[in-house]
């Protein structure tokens, strides 16, 4: 088992917040938020009724799911200082608990091999910024212009493999070299930058309609697939249920503010994704558009149209697609981590042959989806193409199931001292405790069964 320096660990409390934010914040906040929205909602047409029930319903499931998982994820980490098998292994004194770490370690493998299509869409879209392609574009072009760039299988698989090279470079550097210092410059700038462009979004003519849209309760649209859709993008926003956290929290030196991080950590990634959201629908409403492909397409078809309006938009479009390109790598790095981490402390694997053997076959296994949206659109299971079918299965039922066995192994059988050394022994630790041992379990397990019932 390989420990020193093949491991690393951040410099301090704020490189660990700014890491796990730049693990949570990536395309789960800028594109699959608000897609999820325009879904449930129904679309910004006519048809449209609004988010509002899928919004609601996500933010209570990170204050009831995501921040007591949160916390429970950087305990096992810190407590064991292990990636997830590890860390279950070295925490649960024999019983058979690390099959939830490998879970995990495969979720994140099959996650990456389609995360990275999304995160080549956001390589190309900077390329066309850059280029000018968006200087004066309408919204049909940027409609046409995403359509016949999904239906390009050359482009679809280059940039996977491109966004895979990139990825691996950097998880080859080791953690503190690369992740710490990447996410302290980038987590800042790309909160700043969303900043702007909501002050803008909401001086537009359709942001008052973009905040109703988004915030009014109303449940038409609703049922148990909302709910199920909200805990899934819980787990997924927050990089929760397959050890990325466990992965980060054992790089944390001392006893650092866990409760602080946990906290920062969800607000930070809560408010990114309701800013984009704003931003985005903010747009749609006033230029009267709709989106390609059930709103798949919104940070890449709504936003050109944006910085084409503005004074000097065309050198801010190339800024902004420039953080979230870095956005999704922060992301892609955490997801690597974990699965490459795993193969170095278990199997004593050197950091390079893991980053290329690992890195090669999550590749490959990103094709069938690269290829989803063109070659192989026509063939699904279930109604889904191979990337739908991988993101619903990691999303919405992976996830919460390794969230749910990392609650319960927190609350019911993790030696009580790991909990109180870090949460310490008053109120907050109790209402953490009956959290993690009842409500999260109990949600997770009802709306399994739930939709199970009810298919
Ligand atoms: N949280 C990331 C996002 O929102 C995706 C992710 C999931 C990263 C799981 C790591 C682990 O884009």
């Amino acid at each position: 088992m390989a420990t020193g320096h093949e491991r690393g660990s951040f410099g301090g409390a704020l490189g660990f917040i700014l890491a796990a934010a730049g693990s949570a914040v990536g395309l789960g906040n800028l594109w699959k938020f608000p897609y999820l929205c325009y879904r449930t909602g129904g679309g910004t047409g006519p048809e449209g009724t609004g988010a509002g029930a899928f919004v609601l319903s996500y933010i209570a499931a990170v204050l009831l799911l995501g921040i007591p998982v949160m916390l429970a994820e950087i305990i096992l980490g810190r407590r064991s200082r292990q990636g997830p098998v590890g860390a279950f292994k070295t925490l649960a004194q024999g019983k058979r608990w690390h099959w939830v770490g490998a879970l995990g370690v495969t979720t994140g493998f099959v996650l990456l091999s389609y995360y990275c299509v999304v995160a080549g869409w956001t390589g190309e879209y900077l390329v066309q910024a850059a280029s000018g392609t968006f200087g004066s574009i309408t919204p049909e072009g940027a409609n046409t212009l995403f359509s016949t760039f999904l239906a390009n299988p050359g482009k679809q698989v280059g940039w996977l493999v491109v966004v895979m090279g990139v990825t691996m470079l950097i998880v080859a550097g080791g953690v503190s070299a690369g992740i710490e210092r990447m996410s302290k410059i980038m987590m800042p700038a790309l909160l700043l930058m969303m900043l702007g462009l909501l002050v803008l979004a909401l001086t537009l003519p359709g942001g008052g309609q973009a905040l109703a849209y988004l915030f009014r309760p109303d449940f038409t649209n609703f049922g148990m697939s909302t709910v199920l859709d909200a805990m899934g993008q819980a787990f997924f926003s927050l990089s929760l249920g397959m050890g990325a956290i466990i992965t980060y929290g054992s790089y944390v030196e001392k006893r650092e503010l866990v409760i602080t991080s946990a906290f920062s950590i969800a607000i930070i990634d809560t408010l990114v994704a309701l800013m984009a959201s704003v931003v985005i629908f903010s747009i749609l409403f006033s230029f009267n558009t709709t989106m390609e492909g059930s709103g798949i397409s919104n940070i890449f078809t709504a936003i050109p149209i944006l910085f084409a309006k503005l004074p000097g938009g065309s050198f801010t479009v190339v800024v902004f697609y420039v953080l979230v390109v870095l956005a999704a790598i922060t992301s892609t790095i955490s997801l690597l981590e974990v699965v490459v981490s795993h193969f170095i402390d278990r199997l004593g694997w050197h950091r390079r042959k893991a980053v290329l053997l690992l890195g090669g076959a999550i590749t490959l296994l990103g094709i069938p989806s690269a290829l989803s949206f063109n070659v192989l659109a026509d063939y699904t299971l279930f109604g889904k193409t191979f990337f739908d079918l991988a993101d619903y299965l990691c999303a919405n039922w992976a996830l919460p199931l390794g969230g749910l066995f990392t609650a319960l192994f927190a609350g019911w059988f993790l030696a009580r001292h790991h909990k109180t050394e870090e949460l310490g022994s008053g109120p907050f630790f109790r209402y953490w405790q009956f959290t993690v041992r009842f409500v999260s379990p109990l949600l997770i397990v009802g709306i399994m069964v739930w939709i199970l019932l009810a298919a």
